[in-house]
């Protein structure tokens, strides 16, 4: 086990959905997979694995936030060798481009987080999604009619923020929703070489105060895992 999953080398398969909420993890591998085992509980941070139309897939949460994502992407790519990681997940509209439960394609991850600060010194780095993943993720949702959009997103730091004229900042320059994991997922999986995308979908609408009912949640979360699992398989 690594220090945080307490999965066998081989438990654990080379594509990946990842929900920051454990629970999520669980209700992913029971609607979606079939033969779904536990492979871990540690900190209640559940993780599974099964088969989606016969290809072996893993879900494993999170939790929120870049730190705590970054421990998991962290022991996934390197106690584990995960190829593909997919982050399915909800989002914050920042734009009257967007609506509440539209699905949103992280094509790049803006933050205000200090994890790259640190690790680039100054420099600024672009965390992007990977291209193939994203294509197949716009085709899938475009298949199965799905309102989606490709764009940027702002992956803060802070749920509650005490400066909303700096997220103002950033819309100026076209960033389309608020999530909270992105730029870490997409810069640890390009330093590995491995392929990651941010699929979510728009639980609350930061410009209008709408929000989603618990059962457009769960209906929507549905829709953007199909869409996530079809771009994994593509
Ligand atoms: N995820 C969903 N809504 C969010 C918001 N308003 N801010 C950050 N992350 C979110």
């Amino acid at each position: 086990m690594s220090t945080h999953i307490a999965a066998q080398p081989g438990q654990i398969a080379p594509r990946i959905l990842l929900p920051g909420d454990p629970l999520r993890a669980r209700w992913i591998a029971e609607t979606f997979l079939d033969d779904a085992e536990c492979y871990s509980e540690v900190r209640g941070m559940l993780g599974f694995t099964g088969t989606f139309r016969g290809e072996r897939v893993s879900v494993q949460g999170t939790g929120m936030g870049q730190p705590s994502a970054s421990i998991y992407v962290n022991e996934l790519i390197d106690e584990y060798g995960v190829q593909q990681l997919v982050r399915v997940g909800s989002c914050g509209a920042l734009t009257d481009r967007l609506q509440v439960r539209d699905v949103v394609l992280a094509m790049a991850a803006a933050t205000d987080s200090s994890m790259n600060t640190l690790r680039f010194q100054g420099y600024h780095y672009p965390a992007t999604a990977d291209f193939a993943l994203l294509r197949a993720a716009a085709d899938a949702a475009q298949a199965h009619g799905a309102r989606h959009h490709v764009g940027t997103v702002f992956s803060s730091d802070s749920f509650y923020h005490s400066r909303p004229e700096l997220t103002a900042k950033v819309v100026e320059y076209g960033v389309a929703a608020v999530e909270m994991e992105t730029a870490e997922i997409y810069t640890l999986a390009a330093k590995a070489r491995r392929q990651a995308l941010t699929v979510c979908t728009v639980s609350d609408h930061i410009v209008t105060g709408e929000e989603t009912s618990a059962s457009e949640r769960e209906q929507t979360f549905g829709d953007m895992v199909t869409i996530a699992l079809e771009a994994m398989l593509a």
